[in-house]
């Protein structure tokens, strides 16, 4: 086993350390805190009943969610390197190959992450003019004619058909990048505004939507637990993957936020702290939505990204007052809770060729942000590919509904298993265990180790495997039975694209020499 010395320190002056916990929870939790939370998580627990999904929601967290984050927290201020580099220093090469074959996703899902804050950066500007008025068209057969009320589709699907999200991609992108010029410096001042920012939001919209009449109602919708629905399997499926998307899980961010904490940090008490700030973040999200849901009558039909974008502002609109300030207010959120996860994605690719190639930051963000902003730009491509919206509309939408049904459906829960193992049997769960318990408060149990090495790795594993019997039994490929017209072959060749290219990345990467590592420097301690 590669030795890891217990006087191995991160390079507290080059690699930059965050001022105080309170910037690293900040941190973390805007991480944690994003679409998932409010796109996702909402559109979830619609899908399999609120009451069925919140009960093993609430178990994936803490057999999983919690423990797997003890585990990136610790892999990183254990090291005091990003998440490749973080690997190969305790499990050795094969470590660092997972590590870049992660970011590979990650650099993927960064692409279609930031699309979908780009639409609704348009809406929130929309909500300020047309979005909240009658007379919406989109060049699409059900809406061609202009809408009498507001019609939240019908203007979001004009969006997506126009040219306006290129500019409002390169935006989130310019704002993702401005925050990650100097580091943890830059990231610590975004997120103390941000993150409170999108706390103070998401109250004022709760205690808009439970005022409302009905609003109630989908509050106990979401709450009353519904033994039927908890006995699918299906469900139990949709709360793992959503909880290690939610807890920003097997993309190496958490790892490469953590490497800039002191070594003796709690990370018992960090996880805790993150994941239930996530979590409650998620469900207050599910409160102020579902009580809209219910006080409208709204019945969201369709895509993941109904409910929030269709949905939701489509109930504002029905409001009896401040209906354009709700309506900004609510896409002001999505686009704060999804910046602040940008960044720390993107990060975590930076910092991981910082630490390998010791190259400046600035070099680092270019070789993330060029591939990445292609990569947005394309899946915001408005070309018209099926006018019935039978499918998902644009070239764009359906490029990016092919690449997350493959990029998140296995690279997050994959690598989450790989790391687990690599942990747990490999470095060794006790050793883990041990270089946590010295600096927590809350010691771990041998349950830990339990829970590493076998009950985890059997989750993630039936999950994936089931997957991909799912996918690869199937009729067809995912997506191809849309109709895409001239871009029927996206089915095939994105897969292809997407496996090919993380992992010849990640060959390429893990075969480049490695920059010194610097692990003499002291340890970095915060500040009294
Ligand atoms: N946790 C973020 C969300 O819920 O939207 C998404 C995310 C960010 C996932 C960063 C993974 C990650 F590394």
């Amino acid at each position: 086993m590669p030795d890891v010395s217990p006087n191995d320190t991160a390079d507290a002056v080059d690699r930059g350390v965050w001022s105080s916990k309170l910037g690293f929870v900040l941190a973390a939790s805007g991480s944690a805190i994003g679409l998932g939370n409010i796109v996702f998580f909402a559109s979830n627990a619609y899908q399999f009943g609120g009451g069925a999904f919140y009960v093993p929601y609430f178990i994936a967290l803490f057999v999983l969610g919690i423990p797997v984050m003890i585990t990136e927290f610790s892999l990183g201020t254990m090291t005091g390197r990003s998440f490749p580099m973080a690997l190969s220093k305790v499990v050795g090469a094969k470590g660092e190959f997972v590590g870049w074959w992660s970011l590979g996703s990650a650099l993927f899902i960064t692409m279609y992450y930031i699309t979908i804050l780009g639409w609704a950066f348009c809406m929130m500007v929309g909500a300020l003019f047309g979005l909240m008025e009658g007379g919406a068209t989109a060049p699409f057969a059900p809406f061609l004619e202009p809408s009498t009320g507001p019609n939240a589709t019908a203007y979001f699907f004009g969006i997506l058909s126009s040219w306006w999200p290129m500019i409002a991609v390169i935006a989130i992108w310019g704002m993702t990048l401005m925050a990650l010029l100097k580091g943890t410096e830059t990231i610590e001042k975004t997120v103390r505004v941000a993150v409170p920012l999108m706390w103070l939001f998401m109250i004022v919209l709760i205690i808009r939507g439970v005022t409302l009449p009905g609003g109630t109602d989908g509050v106990m919708y979401l709450f009353t637990p519904d033994l039927a629905g908890i006995a699918q399997p299906d469900v139990w499926k949709g709360a793992f993957s959503q909880m290690f998307f939610s807890l920003s899980l097997g993309l190496g961010t958490m790892t490469a936020y953590a490497s800039y904490l002191p070594k003796d940090s709690d990370q018992v008490n960090n996880s805790f702290m993150v994941s239930l700030l996530n979590c409650g973040f998620e469900y207050i999200a599910g409160i102020a939505i579902f009580s809209m849901l219910f006080a409208f009558a709204l019945n969201p039909a369709g895509s993941t990204l109904s409910l929030s974008f269709f949905a939701i502002p489509q109930g504002i609109a029905a409001f009896p007052f401040g209906v354009k300030l709700f309506g900004f207010a609510f896409f002001f959120l999505i686009v704060m809770a999804g910046v602040t996860s940008a960044i720390s994605l993107v990060e975590g690719m930076a910092s991981a060729l910082i630490d390998k190639l010791g190259i400046d930051r600035k070099k680092a963000l270019l070789m993330v942000a060029v591939p990445g902003l292609i990569g947005s730009m394309i899946t915001a491509l408005p070309f018209i590919v099926d006018p019935g919206l039978a499918g998902n509309g644009t070239v764009g939408l359906n490029f990016l509904d092919i690449l997350d049904h493959w990029a998140f459906g296995y690279s997050l829960l994959t690598v989450g298993l790989i790391e687990c193992v690599l942990l747990g049997w490999v470095f060794g769960a006790g050793n883990l265990r041990a270089f946590v318990n010295q600096h927590s408060k809350l010691k771990l149990g041998a349950w830990f180790d339990v829970l590493l090495r076998f009950i985890i790795p059997a989750i993630l594993l039936t999950v994936i495997v089931w997957n991909l019997v799912i996918d690869l039994t199937g009729e067809q490929l995912y997506g191809a039975a849309n109709p895409l017209g001239f871009v029927d072959w996206f089915p095939v060749v994105i897969p292809i694209l997407w496996i090919v290219g993380t992992l010849s990345l990640a060959t390429y990467l893990t075969r480049q020499p490695s920059a010194p590592d610097p692990t003499e420097s002291p340890i970095a301690t915060f500040e009294a």
